[in-house]
Order: C-alpha cells, then sequence, then structure tokens
C-alpha cells in the first residue's frame, strides 16, 4: 500500500426524523428520510506505521487521536481486515460541527472508502457498513449517500428515489444541542407531532418535490428548551417567507434548513438568515 486517497464527504440532510423507541442496547430505534448534499468536507488519508492513527483538521478544537470518529474509522477497518494498520488523515471540514449534519460520519464514511481503495477493495460492502456502523449510527448511511430511508439505529437502509437537485439554505444558530440530552427528553414525553413520513416516501416516489418538503419534520424540535425552540422557529421563518417550500432542523441540531425552488429565493434566503445565526451555507442536493 503506498500513496494516499482523496475524497469529498458529504452532510447529510435529514429530511424527516421520528423517534419510534428506546432499545434493550440503550440506543434508539429511528425512522429518518436522509439526503445527502454539496456542503462537504475533504478528507485525504495516507497509510502510516502500524499502530499509528491520526487525524488533523483545520479546526484546533477536534480532537485528532481516539476520539475523533475518523480514527475510530480507520481502527474499525483494520480490525475488520484481520491485521495491523495505520493511517494519517487530513481534514478538511467545512461542514460545521455538532450541527445534526453528519460531518463527522460523512468524514468516517470517507476514510473507509479510503483505505479500501488503498487497500485494493479488500472489504467487501457488508464489511464496510458493519465497519461503518462500529464507527458512528449515522456513518453507513454517509457511505451510501443520495436518498435513502434509514431505520433501525440508523443502518437499516433503503435507497430511495432521488430527490430531483434542489437548491438549500443551511444556518448554523447560535445554541448547540447535546443529542443525549435530546433523546433523554424525547423518551420522557409523549412527543406532540410527528413527522407524516408515509406520507414524504410517497411524495418522493411521485417526485412531488413540494409534497416532501411541506412534510419535513423532526421531533428532537419538539424537544428543544425554550431558547433554542425560539431561534428555531425564527430561522424557519425567515426560510419560508423568503420562499422556501419547507424547513426543519436536520439530525439533533442545530442546523436549520430549507428547500427553494431556485437559486434567486435561496440567495434572497440567505440574506435574510444571516442577522439571525452564526454560519449560513448555500449548497444543492446530491
Ligand atoms: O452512534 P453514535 O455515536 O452516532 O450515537 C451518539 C449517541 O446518540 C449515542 O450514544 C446515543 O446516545 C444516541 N443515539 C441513540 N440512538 C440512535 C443513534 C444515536 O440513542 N439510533
Amino acid at each position: 500500500m503506498s500513496g494516499g486517497v482523496t475524497l469529498p464527504a458529504r452532510a447529510k440532510l435529514n429530511l424527516s426524523l421520528d423517534v419510534l423507541g428506546k432499545r434493550a442496547d440503550g440506543f434508539h430505534d429511528l425512522r429518518m428520510v436522509m439526503q445527502s448534499c454539496s456542503l462537504a468536507d475533504e478528507v485525504r488519508v495516507e497509510p502510516a506505521a502500524p499502530g499509528d492513527f491520526l487525524a488533523q483538521t483545520n479546526r484546533s478544537y477536534i480532537p485528532s487521536g481516539d476520539k475523533n470518529v475518523a480514527v475510530k474509522a480507520a481502527r474499525a477497518y483494520y480490525a475488520a481486515l484481520g491485521r495491523p494498520g495505520g493511517a494519517h488523515m487530513r481534514i478538511t471540514k467545512r461542514i460545521p460541527v455538532c450541527a445534526g449534519l453528519g460531518g463527522g460520519s460523512a468524514d468516517a464514511a470517507a476514510v473507509l472508502l479510503a483505505l479500501n481503495e488503498l487497500e485494493g477493495g479488500a472489504l467487501d460492502g457488508d464489511a464496510l457498513r458493519a465497519a461503518a456502523l462500529a464507527a458512528g449510527s449515522d456513518v453507513p448511511f454517509c457511505l451510501m449517500g443520495g436518498t435513502a430511508l434509514a431505520e433501525g439505529r440508523g443502518e437499516v437502509l433503503t435507497p430511495l428515489k432521488a430527490l430531483p437537485e434542489t437548491d438549500v439554505v443551511i444556518c448554523m444558530p447560535y445554541f448547540n444541542c447535546s443529542t443525549p440530552e435530546l433523546f433523554a427528553r424525547v423518551d420522557s414525553r409523549r412527543s406532540r407531532c410527528r413527522p407524516d413520513t408515509a406520507g414524504l416516501l410517497a411524495a418522493l416516489e411521485a417526485g412531488d418535490i413540494q409534497g416532501v418538503a411541506r412534510r419535513m419534520y423532526n421531533v428532537f424540535e419538539d424537544a428543544l428548551d425554550k431558547r433554542a425552540a425560539k431561534a428555531v422557529g425564527e430561522l424557519k421563518s425567515a426560510l419560508l417567507s423568503c420562499g422556501a417550500l419547507g424547513a426543519a432542523m436536520s439530525g439533533s441540531g442545530s442546523a436549520v434548513f430549507g428547500l427553494f425552488p431556485d437559486r434567486a429565493s435561496a440567495e434572497r434566503a440567505r440574506g435574510a438568515a444571516e442577522p439571525l445565526c452564526r454560519e449560513v451555507f448555500l449548497a444543492r442536493t446530491e
């Protein structure tokens, strides 16, 4: 094995997110419609001495060792391969962290694909998917990309008819969410509002993007504290008033996104959202 491989690591958006219940293993059974988009990190992977794993990024607060999900993925790769290996990863982050956009998961998936390229395709699809789940619940979807229904922990994937390419505006509010805290809040109450997943799937199948966008919903929006709920509500209103077909929070937040009928309304929405949040990204579903 020699040289290195560079791959894009695309963010994911939750067109819907439903929590079905808590499992005996501490995880939750989920039902989510997932969509990858053009907002992406860049991941370069180079072979290193056995046992030497390092993930360096352009963000000083991201750990470079075993706490980094990219390192977990590389270790899982060699555990599955059944022989010692090592990898140095250089990750150019563009996807915001703690956003619900699967940035770390996307990096981990890119690491698995890059290592498998460097190792001449030594792992088959099933082994790669198992290594992905060992790294994190959203990593299997990130391996696959596109549009998919994700169930179980997030790893039971059904590919769906692709959403037509659509302009997306992604906003990063000033607050952060704690994923375990949000799950605990959802556990402790009957969710008042649930996504119409069946209706969303039917709209996708029919290529009805307005029907999809209208049904976008995330149960975690119902579990936010007052301040966060207000910020999400304001951002969604700003996006919708600029012509978004629908808007929702992604994953366990705090990113809020809207789907737009054209670039001009997406640009307008970016301008309207900028004063309300930390960062705004214009992207496309793909
Ligand atoms: O698998 P991952 O490391 O991404 O999960 C992070 C945390 O999110 C878990 O420790 C768990 O608290 C929660 N989680 C869950 N059920 C899932 C996925 C994640 O409870 N299906």
